[in-house]
């Protein structure tokens, strides 16, 4: 899968799968821009990417805020002369039902995980557009699929994703513009560790969530990462508009056992 001579965006790159993206993205040969919330990670993932022998920039975006987004893509612009790629990847989690969550909570995980990606592509797809044609993932879940109790905005947020990304791939499809997601069941990152952790001895929670999956296991960030960089790629030429689940078996049964 070569990337060499592209230029890739990835939002929330400087954590979890989002940093095995970009690390994977940029080993395929893409001139990478890290855009993270946390300026240390990003600019942390930027220059392992660096030290690599990769091309990248490290940059503090919130997704949610416009003014961030925008100066995001001026500098992709300004370093590397446009942007072919982008992984839509930042989103946040908050446990609760409606009925326990608070209206901001729920309002800022939406601008986050929904608002941002409708910023981050509405900026980045007439640069696109302007080079050709381009390609975007966007971080859904199995959570948008089939869900638990009390993860009621994440999984909202999720159903949203697949939806949008079905709207997107229709709307720029004449445009060479392919859009997909992916729907990652458990993954080893700060986020699930986080939740792990909320429940009792993290270790230990992370080994029963992934008994729970056929596989046994939960997935490794750069096992999701590897779909990402095929999904922006041109071996993936004919993909548009779908929802990709990467799950270890676990959507593919009705009981576990
Ligand atoms: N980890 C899992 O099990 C799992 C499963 C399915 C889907 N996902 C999805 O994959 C994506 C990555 O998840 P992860 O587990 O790596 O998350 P993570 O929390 O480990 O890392 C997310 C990164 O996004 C950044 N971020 C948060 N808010 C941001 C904002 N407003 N603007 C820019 N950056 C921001 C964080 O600073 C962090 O570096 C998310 O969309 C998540 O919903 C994760």
């Amino acid at each position: 899968m070569d990337l060499a001579g592209k230029v890739a965006i990835v939002t929330g790159g400087g954590a979890g799968i989002g940093r095995a993206a970009a690390i994977a993205l940029a080993g395929a040969g893409a001139a990478t821009v890290v855009a993270d919330i946390d300026q240390q990670a990003a600019e942390a993932v930027a220059a392992e990417i660096v030290g690599q022998g990769g091309s990248a920039l490290g940059l503090v975006v919130d997704v949610s805020r416009s003014v961030d987004v925008g100066t995001m893509a001026a500098a992709a612009v300004d370093s590397y002369g446009g942007i072919d790629l982008l992984y839509n990847n930042a989103a946040i989690q908050t446990y609760g039902s409606v009925t326990e969550l608070e209206e901001p909570a729920w309002d800022r995980l939406f601008a986050v995980n929904v608002k941002g990606i409708y910023l981050c592509s509405r900026i980045c797809i007439p640069l696109m557009r302007s080079r050709g044609g381009g390609a975007i993932v966007n971080a859904a879940s199995i959570q948008g699929l089939a869900t638990q109790k009390r993860v009621a905005a994440y999984a909202a947020s999720k159903g949203a994703v697949i939806s949008l990304t079905r709207s997107m791939a229709l709307d720029y499809a004449s445009d060479g513009i392919r859009v997909n997601c992916i729907c990652p069941g458990s993954v080893d990152t700060p986020m699930l560790r986080k939740n792990a952790a909320a429940q009792g001895d993290a270790e230990a929670v992370l080994a029963m969530w992934g008994s729970v999956h056929p596989i046994g296991r939960i997935a490794q960030p750069a096992e999701i990462a590897r779909l990402v960089v095929f999904l922006m790629s041109d071996d993936a030429s004919f993909i548009t508009g779908a929802s990709y689940v990467i799950d270890g078996g676990l959507t593919a049964a009705f009981v576990q056992g």
